[in-house]
């Protein structure tokens, strides 16, 4: 469509003429005022309703393949997400207590070779589960909601499963956050990680997704995925970002988002519906900013495509453009 065209070209402008030159934090933070502030969901010219693109993910109805990876916890901003074309929503992750994150600066720009991407060491800045509550209360599901948690021990992800879970459609447990350590250590307890799972799923009253990294690939197939499996979870998210050095972060360490990690997440994905088979439901997040890119992880196996940083560095109608070139196909 001429529009949505012609939206991406004049936010590319927006963003390399202006955007792209404040210090990240403003940039972002300008963008999450805009989001608050104006109607964008009013306009329907971000949604494609075609019920050829509808998905399944652990046996929810998602009305398109296209989802936006954890970031936000501000319920008008959910709130308006859910209006702009994507088939879920995912909110921030959600600990039990409320998280500062980790001090300023916490997030930088880098330009690859691949393109405009992000590291970030945001240290799970939210508000804790019992504000989150509220902030979920009532709040309309235009289209599914996936409700991201994490903790530090298994009674933390059990208990978030419990209480935050059935306010979503479905509930995403986060083991793969680089920046936080206890977090990411799930990786290097396949057995711990199936009992936490089993547990999880027996309260969660909803489906389970588990967000992998891309830092544990061999694990992941030799040790984690099988754990998932036989633990009954259904649903992967391939993944989250990539740890890099970054000495301007507070951390000295980060998560490398965009499009330099979209190989990963492509080979990723192939790997895996090649050796487990229809056996899961495949998300596949990591350096999505192009619709020929969500179509070559669709057509490699994924059943949906998530993607931030291309919402930050494409704008709000990337999603559009996306679903224009599946129906084409
Ligand atoms: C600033 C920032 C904050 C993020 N916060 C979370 C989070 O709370 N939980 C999570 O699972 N992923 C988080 N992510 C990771 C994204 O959801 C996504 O998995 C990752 O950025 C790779 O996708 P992308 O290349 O499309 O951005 C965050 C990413 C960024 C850049």
């Amino acid at each position: 469509m001429w529009y949505s065209r012609a939206a991406l070209q004049w936010y590319r402008l927006l963003y390399d003429a202006f955007l792209s030159r404040l210090p990240e934090p403003v940039a972002i933070s300008l963008g999450q005022t805009a989001l608050r502030r104006l109607p964008f969901d009013r306009f329907t010219g971000f949604r494609l309703e075609d019920s050829r693109l509808a998905v399944t993910l652990g046996g929810v109805r998602l009305p398109n393949p296209v989802i936006l990876a954890a970031m936000y916890y501000d319920r008008r901003i959910l709130e308006r997400a859910m209006g702009l074309g994507f088939g879920a929503v995912t909110t921030k992750t959600i600990t039990r207590e409320p998280r500062p994150g980790h001090p300023q600066p916490n997030l930088v720009r880098v330009r690859t070779a691949a393109g405009a991407g992000l590291v970030n060491c945001n240290g799970f800045q939210n508000p804790g589960a019992a504000a989150f509550t509220a902030t979920l209360r009532g709040l309309a599901h235009r289209v599914p909601l996936i409700v991201s948690v994490a903790g530090e021990t298994e009674d933390d992800y059990v208990e978030l499963a419990r209480t935050l879970g059935s306010l979503g459609d479905l509930v995403e447990l986060n083991i793969s956050s680089p920046n936080t350590r206890l977090v990411y250590a799930w990786n290097t307890r396949p057995k711990d990680l199936r009992v936490m799972l089993e547990r999880v799923r027996a309260v969660a009253g909803v489906p389970v997704i588990l967000k992998l990294s891309p830092d544990f690939a061999d694990v992941n197939e030799r040790e984690i995925i099988p754990a998932a499996l036989e633990a009954g979870v259904r649903v992967l998210n391939y993944g989250n970002t990539r740890r890099i050095d970054e000495p301007r972060l507070s951390q000295g360490t980060g998560g490398l988002s965009g499009p330099e990690i979209f190989p990963a997440t492509l080979a990723n994905v192939q790997r895996t519906r090649t050796r487990f088979g229809s056996a899961l439901d495949l998300i596949a997040t990591g350096g999505v900013d192009a619709p020929d890119k969500a179509r070559a992880l669709l057509d490699a196996g994924a059943t949906a495509v998530g993607y931030f940083t291309g919402f930050i560095t494409r704008g709000p109608i990337l999603a559009r453009q996306i679903l224009e070139a599946l129906v084409a196909r």
